[in-house]
């Protein structure tokens, strides 16, 4: 009785401190503080009444005791006006019945019973004033949702946490002829007309789901609709939404749609299992895009593509995120997370599977050192900074920080790793077992990895350090041949390097794919995986006919850096022999690296004059050519020939010069242009074909690929013969792919031939009201760097196109300048920095999640020299110490500083 109330309301002290950013010790939630929850919602019914001065909704809760004992109900609620609240039928008084707080609010004494009780609840909210774009808010004029991480609880109280799953009913009322399109989870059971210009409609989501993955639309939009046959032959219906301008831009995602329907019942013999599927398509929304049950919400750079406004990149991207969000059914709705630190169980699955889709349909070797790239160029920056953390973090303060690369792009890697530990059948029966296990259920990656152990036999315990520890490892080899007795001895050793919080490391369990070569590129030993699991071991192998080439991580088989020093000559072997087209990119990218930051070290102490005469080795310039002239696949060639990025050169750097590496890599450009002129002109024109039909096939795609980076290399040098020569490229293009690239490499020199393509590719746009398009006109002004880019960048944000409430179009010039225009960021005089944390605190009195995201851009300030570090460090001072500052920014400027 009393003992059991006591500590009921002292859990429930517990749990409010844990949620409120002053109460507890600093705020943050914490892993290891996990409590199931004291209540659960087991149905839900909801009735939305929109009208132009506000939303109001009705929520009905069908609520049940976990405990016999009763105690305080908390739920969550933010940015809502309470009308009415009543408990079974009875109206509930303010004080005595409940109180109320910022965060939430706490109806004092439900019934001490296991049965469920109903509460009724009234709240009021202004989706028109909802900039943060969290909950309900406008976009365009129709209304639509956002709720994950945190967002339902914008929406009404509700107790907003992912292991509360419940069956929903959902009623939308509003104008007929403003929005016409009413839509929510699930099956739609009714609809109709009523007085005064206004219908609604009424929605069932049979499954049980936690409230992240609610959704409402009310909306003027037009669509295309199709069906798709599931395997036990049932019919679904398909609808991709969107404003009536771009409905002809929505055939690929119905496509790619399709595709992944079909692909996940073959590779996972997974079902959809709604009658409908809708995905609708908003201008304004935070991230890429929503899993919504049966109702998917997709920021329209993530949805849209025709050949006039969309490149081969965002087809792909298209096709990947469609896929992700429709994979989500199951890994993430039909099993989902029990709370928030388990993300990448449901984020790090998906993009794994979206990743080996995208394989599937396209080119596997492709879209590998695609993946890898994002890997290395940015998540194992992440993985070095103070940011750093595992891909299942221990602590949060605003979860929306956490969707980060490391918990999507770091976890689907560890899951490619269980793929590989127990190859194709044995990671199928895990996660067979998983949906058998926990269909319908909140779990953990703990549950994932004991299924994928279970069904397999296999004892994956130090697996979970995969789970725990942040950074990223470095794998060092060390092979010696010894032709007496034609053995081969590999010796591979592992260290993580300390990260905040980490100070000490322990070994992983690190799949290791290596091959022997012979010096033809034969194999003196088959593939095999290696598993690394001590700091270090010692592999042996016998019978090897003569001393081989190691080619070590086939594939990128670990998320790890590599220590393993080869001479200029095997690598260049490796880059022309390895039969793994991943490592034989990769072999090409770290020529590219030695000889790059060969040259920046030159270019930094070289004055002025001798900068001139700064040189590429003959031998790179050879291998150049001998990659030109290979017969490869036409997008691995190309990004074979593709210089290594800044951020990858970036990181073997210390204090990053962001003016040498700009330079350095402007040279190495106009160089390879200039002493390759002749070679490339003839690439370039043989991937010329005037009448082509417009086609994303992989060769296609390929084509435009290798002809676009040889455009690159030969305008580098900025003359008025290669200007012309992206003139013609432009008017001639058929796509936006070449559109785009011929505006690019225009850009850094100014001249009558970019300022026409640049007025042509703005007004065309704008006649068409092609927002996407707009943007990448925007972004690529903003990344050029120039001595006045600042000032452009500036100038750019008072253009009439631009709009500061829009995140797409906010993206593109500020975020682009900040991460894409380093020279002009970093620049000495501090205005880049001074301009961006400007911006910070302004973006984050409208948006906070899009503000803590550009206020990314200063963590890694401890990188650069002395000077450049305190004016960063000055900048994120100043936007911590903001008194009315979000928690989002607070613990990015916070944690960026410690
Ligand atoms: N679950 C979404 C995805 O497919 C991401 C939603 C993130 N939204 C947010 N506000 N943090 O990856
Ligand atoms: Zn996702």
């Amino acid at each position: 009785g009393i003992a059991a109330a006591a500590a009921a309301v002292a859990a429930y002290w517990a749990y409010r401190k844990l949620r409120s950013k002053k109460a507890a010790s600093d705020g943050k939630v914490l892993r290891s503080a996990y409590a199931p929850p004291p209540y659960t919602i087991e149905h839900v019914d909801l009735d939305f009444i929109l009208t132009e001065a506000e939303a109001v909704v009705y929520s009905t809760l069908r609520v049940k005791s976990n405990h016999a004992a009763g105690g305080p109900l908390y739920l969550d609620g933010e940015d809502l006006e309470l009308r009415s609240i009543s408990l079974d039928g009875v109206p509930l008084q303010e004080g005595t019945g409940y109180t109320r707080g910022e965060e939430g609010l706490t109806v004092l004494s439900p019934p001490a019973k296991p049965l469920p009780f109903e509460l009724k609840i009234v709240v009021a909210t202004k989706p028109q004033d909802n900039t943060q774009l969290s909950g309900l808010y406008k976009t365009s004029g129709n209304y639509c949702t956002q709720c994950e991480a945190v967002g339902f609880r914008r929406i009404t109280y509700f107790l907003d946490r992912p292991d509360v799953m419940s069956t929903y009913k959902v009623r939308v009322e509003a104008d007929k002829k403003l929005y016409p399109i009413l839509l929510s989870n699930g099956n739609e059971v009714g609809r109709g007309d009523l007085p005064a210009g206004r219908h609604w409609a009424a929605f069932e989501d049979p499954f049980k789901k936690p409230c992240y993955l609610f959704a409402l639309v009310a909306a003027k939009l037009e669509g295309i609709e199709s069906e798709f046959t599931t395997c036990s032959g049932r019919k679904v219906r398909l609808y991709i939404w969107s404003e009536s301008e771009n409905k002809d831009q929505l055939d690929w995602a119905m496509q790619s749609l399709k595709d992944s329907m079909a692909w996940d019942e073959r590779k996972y013999g997974r079902e959809y299992d709604l009658d409908v599927f809708h995905i609708v398509a908003v201008n304004d929304f935070n991230m890429g895009a929503m899993e919504n049950k049966g109702l998917n919400v997709f920021n329209t750079a993530c949805v849209l593509a025709k050949q006039s406004t969309a490149t081969d990149d965002d087809y792909e991207r298209v096709q990947g995120v469609v896929a992700h969000e429709y994979f989500h059914n199951w890994t993430g709705n039909r099993v989902t997370c029990r709370d928030w630190f388990q993300l990448t169980l449901k984020e790090g699955l998906t993009v794994y599977r979206d990743q080996t889709f995208s394989a599937d349909m396209t080119s596997p070797a492709v879209q590998r050192i695609e993946n890898v790239r994002v890997m290395r160029s940015h998540q194992f920056v992440e993985d070095s900074g103070p940011m750093a953390h595992p891909i299942r973090p221990e602590s949060y303060l605003a979860i929306d920080n956490f969707y980060t690369l490391t918990v999507y792009e770091k976890g689907a890697e560890v899951i490619r790793m269980y793929h590989t530990l127990l190859g194709e059948e044995g990671f199928r029966k895990g996660t067979d077992l998983y949906f058998d296990r926990h269909d319908g259920c909140a779990v953990t990656c703990d549950d994932f990895r004991a299924a994928m152990a279970d069904a397999n036999g296999r004892d994956l315990t130090q697996f979970e350090r995969w789970y725990t520890q942040a950074g990223t490892p470095t794998v060092k080899a060390a092979g010696a041949y010894d032709g007496a007795t034609k053995t081969y001895t590999l010796t591979l050793s592992q260290s993580t390097p300390p990260t905040p919080g980490q100070p000490t490391k322990l070994p992983l369990h690190i799949p290791v794919r290596i091959k022997l070569l012979d010096r033809k590129g034969g194999a003196l030993l088959p593939e095999r995986i290696l598993e690394l699991t001590e700091a270090s071991q010692t592999f042996v192998f016998n019978s090897i006919a003569s001393e081989p080439v190691l080619s070590l991580l086939r594939g990128f088989s670990a998320p790890v850096k590599l220590d393993f020093p080869l001479s200029d000559e095997t690598l260049a072997f490796l880059a022309a022999h390895d039969d793994d087209p991943f490592n034989r990119w990769d072999a090409s990218q770290q020529l590219g690296k030695r000889v790059l930051l060969a040259l920046v070290a030159e270019w930094q102490v070289a004055d002025r004059q001798s900068r001139q005469q700064l040189e590429l080795p003959d031998a790179f310039v050879a291998t150049f050519k001998a990659t030109l002239a290979a017969s490869l696949d036409a997008s691995l060639k190309a990004y074979s020939l593709a210089l290594p990025d800044y951020s990858v050169l970036a990181q073997d750097m210390s204090p990053i010069d962001p003016d040498a590496l700009i330079a350095v890599l402007r040279f190495a450009r106009r160089s390879l242009g200039q002493r390759m002129r002749k070679e490339l002109l003839a690439m370039y024109e043989s991937l010329t074909s005037p009448n082509e039909k417009f086609s994303v096939a992989p060769s296609e795609v390929g084509r435009r690929r290798l002809r676009n980076v040889c455009l690159d290399f030969l305008a580098a040098g900025g003359d008025e013969q290669s200007l012309q020569m992206c003139r013609k490229h432009f008017h001639a293009a058929t796509t936006m792919t070449d559109r785009l690239a011929a505006f690019k490499a225009l850009a850094p020199f100014p001249s009558e031939a970019l300022d026409e393509v640049q007025s042509i590719f703005y007004e065309r746009a704008k006649a068409n009201n092609e927002a996407l398009v707009i943007n990448k006109w925007f972004a690529v002004q903003a990344s050029t760097y120039s001595t006045d880019a600042l000032e452009k960048v500036k100038a750019l944000t008072k253009h009439e196109a631009f709009d500061g409430t829009n995140p797409n179009r906010v993206r593109s010039v500020i975020n682009t300048f900040a991460a894409l225009n380093p020279a002009a960021f970093h620049d000495l005089s501090g205005s880049g920095y001074e301009y961006i944390g400007t911006q910070v605190l302004d973006l984050d009195k409208r948006n906070p999640q899009v503000a803590s995201r550009l206020c990314n851009n200063f963590r890694d300030w401890k990188k650069y020299n002395q000077k450049r570090q305190a004016l960063m460090k000055a900048q994120l001072v100043r936007i911590r110490d903001c008194k009315t500052v979000s928690k989002d920014v607070f613990e990015i400027a916070s944690r960026s500083l410690e």
